[in-house]
């Protein structure tokens, strides 16, 4: 039987990593929706065939044929969730604000977007019988505290972003308990990887400085810590979070467990930008500390292990070195080499 997930925020960098994952086993069947504030429908296409649809064209049986539509849309459009939902197995629920600048320069427009935008997806969940919620979280709602961070430490964000993410869990376990709806918040730490080109977190931004020859800046002292864990590692965590039984109501720390420091980060794309056919010489630029970051982060993830059977595979340095070779190809014209 084909699986007919609903992405949100499936144009951009975690959705369309997930869509070319779940189409390599040709089982499942996509719908996107995505107000293409960010992906595109170019981006899209680089991973995919799809079919641009309206709420009035859907059609259930070109995802029953394995196919991906998109549909374009806010997440903040009430009726547009619930016409979205219908007849879908599983909601991955990616749309957002995505990042902690935008928060603290508007933390009205966070909030509206991630807490809103995750009710109408639940409700929408709800009232359709979708049969798996997953929630796209962070490590963010934790906040400063003495890392590693795991899932039943008090959490305090520090940005507005983490707080709308930790209302948005807090939404997904009432969701589970109150009316029964199977959800999985996943507190995913740095994300890294392929598709990446439009992303301003720290790997891709490096990558994309020193492909340009221009120095990588660094907010603080350089000694600040995150977890940063290689997207298809992530991907598989998602895929789990959509299928395994018994989880409902539950959040996974869905990280590497493993504390690197910005510097560090630092030392090994220069090691590997030196090792390229063309080398090139990394430099940096320090500058001062960006509000609402926190100075130590990564994770426990024990639980994820436990419950999700599932375990990170990839080592930062390999995945780095496959992140700057993707980048390097795209360069020069391997459009979807992965
Ligand atoms: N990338 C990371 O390192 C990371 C880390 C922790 C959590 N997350 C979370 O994972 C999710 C996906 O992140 P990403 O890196 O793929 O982000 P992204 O910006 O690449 O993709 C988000 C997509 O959502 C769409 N979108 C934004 N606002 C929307 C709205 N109001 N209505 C409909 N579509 C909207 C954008 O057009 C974009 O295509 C987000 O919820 C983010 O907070 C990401």
């Amino acid at each position: 039987m084909v699986t007919k997930w609903l992405i949100t925020g499936g144009c951009g960098f975690i959705g369309r990593n997930l869509i070319r994952n779940l189409l390599e086993d040709g089982n499942n069947g996509i719908r996107v929706l995505d107000n293409l504030s960010v992906g595109s429908r170019d981006d899209l296409n680089r991973v995919c065939d799809f079919k641009e649809s309206s709420p009035e064209t859907m059609s259930i049986s070109h995802l029953s044929a394995q196919g991906v539509e998109l549909i374009v849309g806010d997440i903040l459009d009430e009726q547009l969730a619930l016409d979205v939902a219908e007849h879908m197995d599983v909601i991955v629920h990616l749309a957002a604000n995505t990042g902690v600048t935008p928060s603290v320069e508007n933390p009205r427009m966070d909030c509206v977007t991630n807490v809103l935008g995750t009710l109408n997806y639940l409700e929408a969940a709800r009232i359709k019988n979708v049969g798996r919620f997953v929630f796209a979280s962070s490590g963010a709602p934790a906040g400063e505290c003495e890392p590693p961070i795991h899932e039943e430490l008090p959490p305090h964000p520090v940005s507005p972003y983490g707080a709308s993410k930790l209302a948005g869990e807090g939404y997904c376990s009432a969701y589970a308990k109150t009316f029964d709806v199977d959800t999985v918040a996943l507190r995913f730490s740095n994300v890294y990887g392929p598709l990446s080109t439009k992303k301003d977190s720290v790997v891709a931004k490096f990558i994309k400085l020193a492909l340009e020859g221009k120095p990588l800046e660094i907010f603080g002292d350089g000694t600040q810590t995150r977890d940063f864990i290689h997207i298809d590692d992530l991907i598989r965590a998602v895929r789990q979070a959509g299928s395994i039984e018994g989880i409902g109501g539950e959040t996974f720390q869905i990280a590497t467990a493993n504390e690197t420091s910005i510097d560090e980060i630092v030392q090994m794309l220069t090691r590997l930008f030196q090792q390229l056919p063309e080398k090139r010489n990394v430099t940096v630029q320090y500058s001062a500390s960006r509000q609402g970051d926190v100075k130590r982060n990564f994770s426990d993830t024990s639980k994820a292990g436990k419950m999700l059977g599932w375990r990170p595979e990839i080592s930062l340095y390999d995945g780095l070195e496959k992140t700057i070779n993707w980048f390097v190809k795209t360069q020069t014209g391997g459009v979807g080499v992965f």
